[in-house]
């Protein structure tokens, strides 16, 4: 049997189809179009089982799945443990984890007091030890989505989120603050996998990462 490679759904899924089946690595339909979650390839017996991308983790973690592609975002905020193998930058997905106030704001016009921020964010664990790390005092408020509307119904100061284009930001009358860390779409293995699956993890990797480099 070929690899069980989980993927991250949505914009992830777009950009990293092509480079699969550059690897070869084809799904039997169009996962984008289907209502279906796991695919057969054409060739070579791999199943391709597309998930939101927080779960990526857990099923290479645990071994459901031999290979994982998803967002640095959802793998820092994962752990910093030793839970899979990060092998391979593929260059896409490619955004940034910033921090984001309304425009008129205290904050974002450089009038901050040092009263504990109240920051909202789905990203707590990555929040947390940024904040931690400039010896900031904070309150974070979790949320699973959604975060602009935050600042603006009073609920916090600021937010958390991954800015691509900007836009999001912009239509909610935010603008970003500061960068917690460049992001883009990272290849994972499982532990158990790396040894026991070593030839197919290795050309995986070796094709995803030749191009990504070209
Ligand atoms: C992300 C993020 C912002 C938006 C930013 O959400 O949470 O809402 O993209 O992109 P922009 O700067 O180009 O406007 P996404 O659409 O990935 O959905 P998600 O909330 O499910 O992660």
């Amino acid at each position: 049997m070929g690899l069980t490679i989980a993927l991250n759904r949505g914009r992830i899924l777009k950009e990293c189809l092509p480079l699969l089946a550059r690897a070869g690595i084809e799904p039997t339909e169009n996962p984008d179009d289907s209502r279906k979650l796991i695919f057969e390839s054409r060739s070579g017996g791999h199943r391709l089982v597309v998930m939101r991308g927080s779960d990526v983790p857990t099923y290479v973690e645990y071994g459901a799945a031999d290979v994982g592609i998803t967002g640095k975002d959802t793998i820092m905020e994962y752990g910093r443990g030793t839970h899979f193998y990060e092998r391979l930058d593929l260059g896409i997905g490619r955004c940034r984890l910033m921090t984001a106030a309304p425009a008129e704001s205290d904050l974002a016009r450089g009038l901050d007091a040092r009263r504990p921020l109240r920051v909202a964010t789905k990203f707590v664990n990555v929040t947390r030890q940024y904040f931690e790390s400039k010896g900031r005092q904070v309150t974070i408020i979790p949320l699973s989505g959604a975060m602009e509307i935050a600042p603006l119904m009073n609920l916090s100061d600021c937010i958390v989120d991954i800015v691509d284009t900007g836009n999001t930001l912009k239509a909610n009358g935010l603008v970003a603050l500061e960068t917690i860390a460049e992001i883009s779409s990272r290849v994972i293995v499982n532990r158990a996998a790396m040894k026991t699956r070593f030839a197919e993890v290795q050309a995986l990797v070796a094709t995803l990462g030749a191009d990504a480099d070209g």
